[in-house]
C-alpha cells in the first residue's frame, strides 16, 4: 500500500504528515510526499517542521521536496491532501474516475492551515491536527488491508 502526503511546498505540512504517518503504519506501507509547486524541489523542510517533529522523535530531516506529478496517480493508492487549494490542484491533474477516487483532505472535512508564515506554535498546533488525522488513516488503513 503507497499512501502520499500533498500540500503546496511540500516543506512545512506535509513533510510532517508525511513522518507521522510512517510512524503509525507499518514497514509494509509506503508513505511519502509532495508539494503542488516546485519551487523548493530539492530542499530539506523547513527548520520549524523538522524541530517539530523531533520534539515528538520524529525524524524528517532526510526528507527533499519534490512537485506532485500526474504520474503519482499511478504509483500511490492514496492521495491525501492537506487543504482545499492542495485539493483543487492534485484533482485538476486527474484523468479518470479512479484518479480522483484516491484523493481526499488528510483531515475529511478540515484543512490542515498553512504555517509557514506564523511561528513555532503554529507548526506545533499543525502537528496535533496531522497526528490526530493520521491516527484515523493508519487505523482505516490497517483494519482494511488485514481484511
Ligand atoms: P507547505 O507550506 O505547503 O506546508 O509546505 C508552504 C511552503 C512554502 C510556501 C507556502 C507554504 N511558499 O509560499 O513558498
Amino acid at each position: 500500500m503507497k499512501i502520499l502526503m500533498v500540500c503546496l511546498g511540500n516543506i512545512c505540512r506535509s513533510p510532517l504528515a508525511e513522518g507521522i504517518l510512517k510512524s503509525k503504519l507499518p514497514a509494509n506501507f509506503t508513505v511519502d510526499s509532495a508539494g503542488t509547486i516546485d519551487m523548493h524541489a530539492g530542499k530539506a523542510p523547513d527548520h520549524r517542521s523538522v524541530e517539530t517533529a523531533k520534539k515528538y522523535s520524529i525524524d524528517i530531516s532526510k526528507q527533499s521536496s519534490r512537485p506532485f506529478t500526474a504520474a503519482d496517480f499511478d504509483n500511490y493508492d492514496y492521495i491525501y491532501c492537506m487543504d482545499r487549494s492542495n485539493l483543487a490542484d492534485v484533482l485538476s491533474l486527474a484523468k479518470t474516475e479512479e484518479q480522483r477516487k484516491k484523493v481526499s483532505l488528510m483531515l475529511g472535512d478540515r484543512e490542515v492551515p498553512d504555517p509557514y508564515w506564523g511561528d513555532i506554535k503554529d507548526f506545533d498546533d499543525v502537528y496535533q491536527l496531522l497526528d490526530k488525522g493520521a491516527d484515523h488513516i493508519a487505523n482505516e488503513l490497517t483494519s482494511q488491508s488485514a481484511s
